[in-house]
């Protein structure tokens, strides 16, 4: 079964979600979600570490495209979540469209309860 996303709108233009490699933090519908750039390309991923929690908006991006946590430096893809340095965990990403009217956040309506 395909997953089914609700669609939020963030901003007008992507270059005002995320600087390169740059950690920032959007709310949508309430819920904290982060947002890097790496090659252009922009990501959205959990605002908390899969781990114990660490605050990954602390962290940083590395010269892979890896997401690194600020409190044991586990690393995470920003395409996809997989815990690259292998400790068997699993960081949420986001889908992130652009569209003509502005960027998009997708959320799964599971998540939201729906
Ligand atoms: S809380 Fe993120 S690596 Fe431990």
């Amino acid at each position: 079964m395909s997953k089914q996303y609700n669609w939020y709108r963030l901003t007008d233009a992507d270059d005002m979600v995320a600087a390169e490699q740059v950690i920032v933090v959007h709310e949508v519908k309430g819920k904290k979600i982060c947002f890097s750039r790496f090659q252009g390309q922009l990501f959205a991923f959990a605002y908390k570490c899969p781990h114990a929690g660490g605050p990954m908006s602390e962290g940083s991006v590395d010269a892979h495209g890896n997401v690194v946590c600020p409190l044991h430096r586990y690393k995470f893809s920003l395409r996809n979540g997989y815990n690259s340095s292998g400790e068997g965990f699993y960081l949420r990403t986001y889908p992130v469209e652009q569209r003509e009217d502005g960027i998009y956040v997708g959320m799964e309506k599971s998540w939201l309860g729906f």
